[in-house]
């Protein structure tokens, strides 16, 4: 199992591309011992596990991830620890975010997402990951968050390049890290310019989009980040919304198109506008191939998991600890015939989007981006695979679908 551990370390990226293969190993481990520590490592597989590693205050992610986005995108809420600086800057971003947004992002999504799939309609074939999944939420960026990048090309290199080394460069690949340092070079300047020309903007105009009003917000009562701080948290937040949402698109469009019973499901509740069973299809879907098949946290105190139970457990202080969000979705001592596709579970049951202090910022984006994607491409006649998705890395490239032309 120790081995286990640093393959997992090693190849994880590697294995994304086989989902029921790592399914295996975490059901695998999980029925061995579902909190296993072995030499400075630790697996957590079960669901009651993986849940008080997320949120206990004894595991934290400054050790994580808080030197690489320093050195790229920039410090940011994520890679802190609970603490003011934690509360200063999450809430400052939250505070922007206005309750109409959620309908404006699902505007953008839907219109993009009906303009690719109307082009492709005549063709037959489509790539839905590089014509669709990721062109969804680059247009998110673009028109909702306010950054419209020097080219959609430029854009989702500087965020994808990112990404991958804050992330999942867990073997420290020097050329992963070389070109995400390349891109901080380019996002960095681009971003004060970009905040400097918004602040003319502001002068004259009534744009509103997020990047806006963080500056605003530096003449609200309170105050609000610096110029810096703006770069910084914008870089976060742009950096975490393109790769993810396009992942989980097509981790989504191919579970569900791989399984007919399911896919009927999506279809119907597509058709009938059932929005409800459409979206809790998509995230049953996701549960089988998640966007993110674990967590890394680092113990910074003793701590034992499952005090008090029957399989109490100490973690010490170093471990480096991965909560396989993917292994727990599979744990029957809390989800329900896991084996199973089911369109109604309870939304407990998921951990798409992890939890406690650094529950997911976008997922009430997500919540809409998800289901109106695939709503648009399941409307295609007859889809179905061509071959499966194409990796970058860990990020899918390419997966072709074909369908009737009409
Ligand atoms: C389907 C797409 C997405 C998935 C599956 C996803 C998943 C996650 C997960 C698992 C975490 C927790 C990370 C951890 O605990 O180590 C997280 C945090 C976060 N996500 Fe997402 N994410 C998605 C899309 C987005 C989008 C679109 C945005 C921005 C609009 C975003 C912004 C963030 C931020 C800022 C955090 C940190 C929150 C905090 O520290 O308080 N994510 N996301």
């Amino acid at each position: 199992m120790a081995e286990f551990i640093e393959r997992l370390e090693s190849q994880l990226v590697g294995w994304l591309g086989a989902p029921s293969i790592l399914r295996g190993l975490f059901d695998e481990a999980r029925a061995v011992d579902p909190v296993l520590v072995v030499g400075g490592r630790a697996l957590v597989s079960s669901f009651a596990g993986v849940t008080e590693v997320l949120t206990d205050p004894s595991f934290g992610v400054k050790e994580i991830y808080a030197a690489r986005m320093e050195r790229t995108s920039g410090a940011f809420f994520l890679g802190m620890d609970a603490g003011p600086a934690y509360d200063r800057e999450a809430s400052l971003v939250r505070q922007v975010v206005r309750p109409a947004d959620i309908g404006t992002v699902r505007s953008i999504a839907r219109a993009t997402a009906w303009d690719l799939v109307d082009a492709a309609r005549p063709v037959g074939t489509m790539d839905a990951v590089a014509g669709f999944s990721r062109i969804i939420p680059t247009r998110i960026v673009q028109q909702f968050f306010g950054v419209p990048g020097p080219s959609d090309a430029d854009l989702m290199r500087w965020m994808r390049t990112i990404f991958w080394e804050i992330f999942l460069n867990l073997t420290n690949d020097a050329a992963v890290a070389v070109a995400a340092d390349a891109s901080s070079h380019e996002l960095s300047p681009y971003l004060m310019g970009l905040i400097e020309a918004r602040k003319a903007d502001r002068l004259k105009g009534s744009r509103d989009d997020f990047l806006c009003r963080l500056i605003d917000q530096q003449k609200q009562p309170g105050g609000g980040f610096d110029d810096d701080g703006i770069r910084r948290n914008i870089g976060g937040i742009i950096v975490g919304a393109v790769d993810t949402q396009s992942k989980a698109i097509a981790h989504a469009l191919e579970q569900l198109l791989k399984r007919p019973a399911a896919l009927e499901i999506a279809r119907t509740a597509a058709c009938e506008g059932n929005d409800v069973l459409l979206r809790g299809a998509v995230f049953e879907a996701l549960r089988y191939n998640p966007m993110n098949p674990v967590l890394p946290r680092f113990c910074q105190r003793d701590h034992v998991l499952g005090h008090g139970t029957g399989r109490a457990k100490k973690v010490p202080q170093g471990t480096l600890v991965f909560a396989s969000t993917f292994g727990a979705m599979f744990d029957d001592a809390k989800v329900e015939a896991p084996g199973e596709f089911r369109a109604d579970r309870p939304s407990d049951n998921y951990l798409h989007f992890g939890l406690g202090l650094h529950r997911c910022f976008g997922e009430r984006f997500n919540d809409v981006v998800l289901p109106e994607a695939i709503k648009a491409i399941l409307s295609l006649p007859e889809l179905r695979l061509e071959g499966a998705i194409q990796y970058d890395g860990p990020f899918p490239e390419h997966l072709a679908v074909r369908f009737d032309p009409r």
